[in-house]
C-alpha cells in the first residue's frame, strides 16, 4: 500500500509531500487507523540510560520539528520518538526549494535549516500529546546567534525542555547551520558539554528525576575527530552519542540528479560512514550507548547497525521510502537476534 502512497507522493514537491504525508497521518490517527499503518508493535523492551524503550527502534529528529505530529508517528511501532531540533525562538530555515529526492540513490539532500516554530511551541505539543513512549527532545542553536554564544541557546532550550523529555539530544551536527558544527571540536564542544552537563544535573536535581543527555554528531569526521570527541563525552559523563547526522560528502552519489544541491545527505549512502563513526566511538565508549542513525533501510541492516556497535537504532530517509512497514521490519529483526542469542 506504501508504494503505491509513494509513486503519487514523490510526483509532488520533496516537501509538500512531506506534509501531506504527516497530515494523512494525522488523520488516519484520528479515525482510529494510523496503528494499522505499520506492522503491529514489537515488545522487545531494553534499559539504557536508566529508561526502558518498548524495541530498539525510533523516530531519528527532523521528521517532526515541532512535535505536531507526534501521537500519529507514535502509533506506528516505534520504541521511541525524537522531535525537533528546536531553537529558542521561531525561525524560517532557508528558502525553498530545500529539500531533494535522490530515488536512485535512495538518498534525500536537506539544507532545511532549522526551521521550527521555535521551544515554546514544541513544549506545548508535547504536553498535550496522549503519545505515552519514550520522548527525545532534540535542541539547537537559532541561526542569529553567533556560534560564540551558542550555549546560551542551547541552555535556554534544555531548560525549556527539560520537565517535557525523557532525554534531550545537544545536536551540533546539523551542515545546514554554518559554523554548527564547529561545536563538535576543541575547546568549544568541552565549554558546551561542561556547561550543559552542570545545568542538567542541577534541573535533574530540582526535578527529582534524571533526563539523561546525548550528544549528535557527523559522519564527516576522521578516526582521530572521533576519538577526541568520545574523550570529551566521557570526561562530562554525557549519557549517549547519536550517530550519525547527514554527511556533506558527495562521493556515493557523484553524477546522479540532483547530487550538486548544497545540504545534508542522507539515506543510504550515509549508512557505511555512519557506521564507521559508531564503530570508532564503540571502540572508545565501551560502555556508553549508542543510537545509530543513517542509511537504514531493511532489517538487516538494522543488524548491521548494531553490529557497529548501536544499541538503538533510528530511522529517517529509509522510513520515507519504505514507509511505516520498516519499523516493524527492523524491529523484529533485533528481537529474533536478541532471542537467537538468548537461547
Ligand atoms: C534530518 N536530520 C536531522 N537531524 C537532527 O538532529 N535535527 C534535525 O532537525 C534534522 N532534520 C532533518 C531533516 C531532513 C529532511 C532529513 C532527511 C534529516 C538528520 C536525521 O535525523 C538523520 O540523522 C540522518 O538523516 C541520517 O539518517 P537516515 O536519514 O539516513 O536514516
Amino acid at each position: 500500500m506504501y508504494s503505491l502512497a509513494r509513486s503519487l507522493l514523490f510526483r509532488l514537491d520533496a516537501e509538500k509531500a512531506h506534509g501531506v504525508t504527516l497530515s494523512a497521518l494525522d488523520l488516519a490517527h484520528r479515525l482510529g487507523l494510523a496503528k494499522h499503518l505499520g506492522t503491529g508493535n514489537v515488545d522487545d523492551p531494553v534499559t539504557l540510560m536508566g529508561l526502558t524503550f518498548p524495541n530498539r527502534i525510533g523516530l531519528a529528529a527532523g521528521l517532526d520539528k515541532n512535535a505536531d505530529h507526534l501521537d500519529a508517528l507514535g502509533a506506528l511501532g516505534f520504541g521511541f520518538v525524537e522531535v525537533g531540533t528546536v531553537t529558542p525562538r521561531p525561525q524560517d530555515g532557508n528558502p525553498r526549494p530545500r529539500l531533494f529526492r535522490l530515488p536512485e540513490g535512495e538518498a534525500i539532500i536537506n539544507r532545511m535549516g532549522f526551521n521550527n516554530a521555535g521551544v515554546d511551541h514544541l513544549v506545548e505539543r508535547v504536553r498535550r500529546a496522549r503519545y505515552r513512549g519514550v520522548i527525545g527532545i532534540n535542541i539547537g542553536k537559532n541561526l542569529t546567534t553567533p556560534v560564540e554564544r551558542a550555549v546560551d541557546d542551547y541552555l535556554h532550550c534544555l531548560r525549556k525542555v527539560h520537565a517535557h523529555a525523557h532525554y534531550v539530544t545537544v545536536n551540533i551536527s546539523s551542515p545546514n547551520t554554518p559554523g554548527l558544527r564547529n561545536l563538535q571540536f576543541g575547546e568549544h564542544l568541552d565549554q558546551l558539554l561542561g556547561a550543559l552537563r552542570e545545568e542538567s544535573f542541577a534541573l535533574d536535581r530540582a526535578a527529582g528525576r534524571r533526563v539523561p543527555l546525548a550528544v549528535k554528531i557527523a559522519p564527516d569526521m576522521t578516526e582521530e575527530e572521533v576519538a577526541l570527541v568520545a574523550n570529551s563525552l566521557e570526561t562530562h559523563g554525557i549519557d549517549a552519542a547519536i550517530a550519525t547526522n547527514t554527511t556533506v560528502s558527495r562521493e556515493s552519489v557523484a553524477g546522479l540528479p540532483g547530487a550538486e544541491e548544497q545540504g545534508g545527505l542522507s539515506g543510504r549512502p550515509v549508512f557505511e560512514p555512519s557506521n564507521a563513526v559508531i564503530r570508532a566511538l564503540r571502540r572508545r565508549l565501551p560502555d556508553v550507548p549508542i543510537i545509530g542513525v543513517g542509511g537504514v533501510d531493511s532489517g538487516a541492516a538494522a543488524l548491521q547497525k548494531q553490529e557497529a556497535g548501536a544499541d538503538l537504532v533510528q530511522l529517517y530517509s529509509g522510513f520515507i521510502y519504505r514507509g511505516p512497514a520498516l519499523v516493524g521490519e527492523c524491529a523484529r529483526a533485533l528481537q529474533a537476534r536478541r532471542d537467537d542469542s538468548g537461547k
